[in-house]
C-alpha cells in the first residue's frame, strides 16, 4: 500500500471505530459484534505500527499512553467549579422557587421553566477541547485549582478524544466545531461494574472499595493510566464552562442536546417544564426509579433552564442562585451493630451476618447486612456494640462500610470463628488457605438440609410449584424431610398435620411435586447441587 492508501485506510478505520465506540459507550446501543470491532482495531494497530508518523493524538489507539510527567499537576480553572446549595424536602424546594421568582421580579402565578436531571454521585471533572481535540482534564479540587488527570480521563471510553462535527441543528444553530470548549460533567462507576471490580479485587487480594464513588475516585487517582483503563468508568456531561467559536445554546436543555451532538454521553433522565409542581413531580418520579438505575444518584439537580435568566440571577459565594440540588434520602447511615451471627448456607459455608439497630438507608429500613466472611469482619475490626456505617443502593445487599471510632470499642470482645456449627453443633472446618469456613455435618445439619431442599425445589432446579422456603422449613422441623427423595414420599395426611396447611394447598403441592418428576437430566443434576 502507498502511504496515501495507508493514510486513507487509517482515516476510514478510525471513523468506523469511533462510530461504533460512540454507539457502544455513549449511546448504549451497540451495533457491531465485539469480534468485528476487535478485528478493525487490530488492523488499526498494525497499520499504525508500520507508520508511526501517521498516528494522530485522537486515534482510538491513543487512549492508554505512558505515565505522564503532568500527572496530578495543579490546574487553575479559568472558570471556577462551583458547588450547589442543597434542599432536602418540598418546603425547601418551594423556598428556592420563591427566591428565584422574587429575584427575577416575577408574579407568583408565572412558572419558571426548570431543567431537572440526576445529581450523579461521582466526581466532577472539567474537560478542555481546543479545535475539537481533548487537551486537558482536571478534577474540581477546591473549585479554583484542580489536578491534571488528562492521561487517566483519556482512557474513559465515553469521553470523546475529539469532538464530532454536529449536524446543523435548527434549534441550537450550532453546526460549527468550537475553537474552545470546556465541558463539565461527572465521572462515575456504574453499580454492575463496581461489583465486578470488587470481585476482581477480592480475588486478587487487593483492597475492595466501599462504594462506587470511592471506586471511581480511586480509579481516577491511579498513577498508571493502564490501570484506570481497566476500570468501568463513564463520563456524563452536564454543562459548558467556556466556549469560543460557536454560539452559546439558549437553554440548559439545548446545551445538553448540543453536547450529545458533539459526542458526549448525557443523561436520558433529564426533564424540563414550568413551575415548582412540575419539578416536585419530576423529583418523585426520579426517586421512584432510583433503585433501578444502573448507577448511584444522590438527588436531582434543578436548574433554571433559560441562560439569560441564569445570568440575571448570578451567584452567591460558591454556588449559583439559578440551580439547586434537591437531595434524596442518603444511601449511607450509621447505626449500632447489635450482634454478629452466623448463617449456615447450602454447602455448609458459615457467613457472618450483622444484626443492626433498624435504620433507614435510602428510604428503606435495614436491620441486617452481610459481612461475607471472617476476614471481612477482622478487616473492618467489627465487634458487637460498635457503631457502623451502612451503605445500600439499588438491589445491592446492604453492606457494612466501616466502623466509627468510639471509646468503648477496645473493651468489646473481638469476633472469632465459632468451633461448632451454630445450628447443629458439629465441628466447623476451614481448610488451609481458604476464606470460607464450613459446618462439617453435610445434610445432617438442619440448616444445610433446608438450604439444599430449597435449592432442590427452586425454579431453576426441579421447579416444584408451591414448595417454597416456608414449607421446607416447616417440613424439616416436623421431621418429614431429610433428603430430597423424601419429597416424593410425602402423603396428603402428612401434609395436613402441618400448621395452616389446608386441603386445597396440600392437593396443589402434591400435584406440583408429581409434575416435577418429568424433568431434564440437566435440571436434576443441578438440583442435587453436588459440590465442585
Ligand atoms: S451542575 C454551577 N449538574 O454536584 C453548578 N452538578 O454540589 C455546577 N453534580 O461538584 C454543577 N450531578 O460534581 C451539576 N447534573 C448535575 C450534577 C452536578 C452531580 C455535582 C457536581 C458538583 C456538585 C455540586
Amino acid at each position: 500500500m502507498s502511504t496515501a492508501d495507508v493514510s486513507a485506510r487509517l482515516q476510514e478505520l478510525r471513523a468506523q471505530l469511533r462510530h461504533h465506540a460512540h454507539l457502544y459507550y455513549v449511546l448504549d446501543q451497540p451495533a457491531l459484534p465485539d469480534g468485528d470491532y476487535d478485528r478493525l482495531y487490530a488492523e488499526l494497530l498494525a497499520l499504525e505500527a508500520g507508520h508511526p508518523e501517521l498516528v494522530t493524538p485522537d486515534s482510538p489507539s491513543r487512549r492508554v499512553g505512558a505515565t505522564p510527567d503532568s500527572a496530578f499537576a495543579p490546574v487553575k480553572h479559568a472558570v471556577p467549579m462551583l458547588s450547589l446549595d442543597n434542599v432536602f424536602d418540598e418546603a425547601g424546594w418551594l423556598d428556592f422557587d420563591r427566591r428565584v421568582r422574587d429575584r427575577l421580579g416575577w408574579e407568583l402565578s408565572v412558572g419558571v421553566a426548570y431543567a431537572c436531571e440526576p445529581k450523579f454521585d461521582g466526581l466532577a471533572v472539567s474537560l478542555r477541547y481546543e479545535d475539537g481535540l481533548l487537551v486537558q482534564a482536571a478534577t474540581r479540587g477546591d473549585g479554583s485549582t484542580g489536578e491534571d488527570i488528562t492521561a487517566n480521563v483519556r482512557t474513559i471510553r465515553s469521553v470523546p478524544l475529539s469532538l464530532r462535527a454536529p449536524a446543523a441543528d435548527r434549534q441550537t444553530q450550532a453546526a460549527a466545531l468550537p475553537a474552545l470548549l470546556e465541558v463539565r460533567g461527572e465521572v462515575l462507576m456504574p453499580r454492575a461494574g463496581f461489583e465486578q471490580l470488587n470481585a476482581r479485587q477480592l480475588a486478587a487480594g487487593d483492597k475492595v472499595f466501599a462504594n462506587p464513588r470511592n471506586a471511581a475516585a480511586g480509579s481516577l487517582r491511579q498513577l498508571d493510566p493502564g490501570i484506570t483503563a481497566t476500570r468501568p468508568l463513564a463520563f456524563y456531561a452536564y454543562s459548558i464552562a467556556a466556549l469560543d467559536g460557536a454560539p452559546w445554546p439558549a437553554t440548559h436543555t439545548l446545551t445538553l442536546r448540543w453536547l450529545a451532538a458533539l459526542g458526549f454521553k448525557i443523561t436520558d433522565l433529564a426533564a424540563s417544564g414550568p413551575g415548582p409542581l412540575f419539578v416536585q413531580q419530576a423529583w418523585q418520579a426520579l426517586l421512584d426509579r432510583r433503585d433501578s438505575l444502573p448507577f448511584d444518584i444522590d438527588g436531582m439537580v434543578v436548574k433554571v433552564d433559560d441562560r439569560r435568566l441564569q445570568q440575571d440571577l448570578g451567584f452567591v459565594a460558591r454556588a449559583p442562585r439559578w440551580a439547586v440540588a434537591y437531595k434524596f434520602p442518603a444511601q449511607e447511615a450509621s447505626t449500632r451493630l447489635e450482634a454478629i451471627e452466623w448463617q449456615v448456607g447450602r454447602t455448609g459455608a458459615l457467613t457472618p451476618v450483622a444484626r443492626l439497630a433498624p435504620v433507614s438507608v435510602g428510604g428503606v429500613v435495614v436491620s441486617n447486612a452481610t459481612l461475607h466472611n471472617i476476614d471481612e469482619v477482622h478487616r473492618l475490626d467489627l465487634r458487637a456494640g460498635d457503631t457502623v456505617v451502612i451503605y445500600r443502593a439499588g438491589d445491592v445487599i446492604p453492606k457494612v462500610m466501616r466502623r466509627l471510632d468510639d471509646d468503648g470499642h477496645a473493651a468489646r470482645a473481638p469476633v472469632a470463628l465459632p468451633d461448632a456449627c451454630p445450628v447443629c453443633a458439629s465441628a466447623v472446618v476451614r481448610p488451609e488457605g481458604e476464606v470460607v469456613a464450613r459446618c462439617s455435618a453435610g445434610l445432617f445439619c438442619p440448616a444445610q438440609r433446608k438450604e439444599a431442599l430449597r435449592h432442590f425445589a427452586s425454579r431453576r432446579a426441579m421447579d416444584i410449584e408451591g414448595l417454597g422456603e416456608k414449607w421446607v422449613d416447616l417440613m424439616v422441623d416436623a421431621g418429614l424431610l431429610h433428603t430430597p427423595a423424601d419429597i416424593y414420599r410425602l402423603s396428603a395426611e402428612q401434609l395436613l398435620q402441618l400448621p395452616r396447611m389446608a386441603e386445597k394447598s396440600a392437593e396443589n403441592l402434591l400435584a406440583g411435586i408429581a409434575k416435577s418428576r418429568d424433568t431434564t437430566l440437566g435440571r436434576f443434576l443441578f438440583a442435587l447441587g453436588i459440590p465442585e
